[in-house]
C-alpha cells in the first residue's frame, strides 16, 4: 500500500503544483480545516475528490481563489459581496454567488447549480492557487461521515492510502469550517455557521442574516434544485420514441436508435468519467426538448453510488423536497 508523502509547507510547493497540474488531488492546510484539493477546472480531478472522500452524493464544493480578481472571473459580485470579501478575505468566509458562465469551473464542482461557493484561504493554499492560476475545489479532507481533519497526521491516517501528498502546515488555527453566506438580490442568508461569527458579518454588512428554511440550506438535499425540465426515467432497459437517452457503457438499451438525443456518460464504463460528464450531459439532453430523459442502469459501486443518488434526486417528483 502506498502512503501519502507528508511535506512541510516550506518544501511542498513544487511537488503540490506538479500533482495538481497532473489532475491529482492533494491535502492542503487552510486556516479552517485541511482541504482535499483538486483543480476546479479539471473534471477528472474533481471526480477524484469525491472518490477519495467516498462521498455517497455530489454535494457542491467550495472553489478556493487566490485574490478578488480571480473571484470576479468566477462569480458576479454586487457591492455587498465585494464589501464582505474585502472585509473578511483571506479568511473563513465562503460566499455563495451567481456563477459567471464560461468561467472554466467544471460543473461537478457546483453540482450543476447556477451559483458558486467561493472562498479565499489564508497562507499556503492562497499561494498555491496564485501559482496554479486556477481555483482549487476543496471539501474538508476527511472521509465522508467523519469529522473534518485539523492536522496533517489526521488527514494521513484517514486518507493517506488514497492520495499522494499531504502538505503539513501544523494544526489549523481556526479548526472549524468556514461560515457560508448566500447573497442574492442584496439579501444575505446564513447557510452554515462557521469560523466567522454571524454578528461580525452583520456588523460589516449593516444588515441581518436570514436563517433557516427557504430550502436552500443544503442544496444536496433539495431534489428540485437539480431537476431538469424533462422528467427522468431511471434504469431504463428500453427506450420509447421521443425520449432522450443518457447512456452508460458499451451495451445500448433496446430501442436506443429512436432516442431524440443521446449522450454516453462513459463509453468505457468508467464511473469517474461518468461523474465528470453527469451534470453537463443532463443539461445537454434537457436542452434537446425531450419530455423524458431515459437513463440506462449505472452500477452502484464506487462513484456510482453518488451518480445514482443524484439521478434519483433529479427523477424525484418535483414537489418533493427532502
Ligand atoms: O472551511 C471550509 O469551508 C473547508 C475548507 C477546506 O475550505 N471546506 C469545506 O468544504 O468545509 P465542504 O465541502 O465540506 O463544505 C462545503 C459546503 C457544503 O455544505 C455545500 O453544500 C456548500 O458548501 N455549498 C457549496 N456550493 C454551494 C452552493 N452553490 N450553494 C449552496 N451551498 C453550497
Ligand atoms: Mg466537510
Amino acid at each position: 500500500m502506498n502512503l501519502a508523502e507528508i511535506l512541510a509547507v516550506g518544501e511542498a510547493m513544487e511537488r503540490a503544483l506538479s500533482l495538481l497540474e497532473g489532475g491529482d488531488v492533494i491535502a492542503i492546510p487552510t486556516e479552517t480545516v485541511y482541504g482535499l484539493a483538486g483543480d476546479a477546472t479539471n473534471g477528472a480531478a474533481v471526480a477524484r475528490i469525491f472518490e477519495a472522500k467516498g462521498r455517497p452524493r455530489f454535494n457542491p464544493l467550495i472553489a478556493h481563489v487566490a485574490d478578488l480578481a480571480m473571484a470576479n472571473r468566477m462569480a458576479a459580485f454586487d457591492p455587498l459581496s465585494t464589501k464582505l470579501a474585502e472585509a473578511f478575505w483571506p479568511g473563513p468566509l465562503t460566499l455563495v454567488l451567481p456563477q459567471r458562465t464560461e468561467n472554466g469551473i467544471h460543473p461537478l464542482v457546483t453540482a450543476g447549480l447556477d451559483t458558486i461557493a467561493l472562498r479565499m484561504p489564508r497562507g499556503f493554499g492562497g499561494e498555491l492557487i496564485a501559482r496554479l492560476g486556477r481555483p482549487l475545489a476543496a471539501p474538508s479532507a476527511n472521509s465522508s461521515g467523519r469529522i473534518s481533519a485539523t492536522t496533517a497526521e489526521a488527514v494521513a491516517a484517514d486518507l493517506g492510502e488514497k492520495i499522494k501528498l499531504v502538505v503539513d502546515g501544523g494544526a489549523t488555527p481556526v479548526g472549524l469550517e468556514s461560515t457560508i453566506v448566500k447573497i442574492a438580490d442584496g439579501k444575505l442568508r446564513l447557510l452554515r455557521p462557521g469560523g466567522i461569527a454571524a454578528r461580525d458579518i452583520e456588523a460589516v454588512a449593516g444588515a441581518k442574516l436570514m436563517r433557516g428554511a427557504a430550502g436552500i440550506q443544503a442544496p444536496g438535499m433539495l431534489a428540485s434544485h437539480y431537476a431538469p425540465d424533462a422528467s427522468m426515467r431511471l434504469n431504463a432497459g428500453k427506450i420509447a420514441s421521443g425520449e432522450a437517452l443518457l447512456a452508460f457503457g458499451r451495451k445500448r438499451a433496446e430501442g436506443w436508435q429512436d432516442a431524440v438525443a443521446l449522450r454516453n456518460l462513459s463509453e468505457a464504463g468508467d464511473l469517474r468519467e461518468a461523474a465528470t460528464n453527469l451534470f453537463a450531459y443532463m443539461q445537454a439532453l434537457d436542452r434537446s426538448g425531450a419530455a423524458t430523459i431515459a437513463v440506462e442502469p449505472i452500477p452502484a459501486d464506487g462513484l456510482g453510488e453518488a451518480i445514482n443518488d443524484r439521478l434519483a434526486r433529479a427523477a424525484a417528483p418535483r414537489d418533493q423536497i427532502d
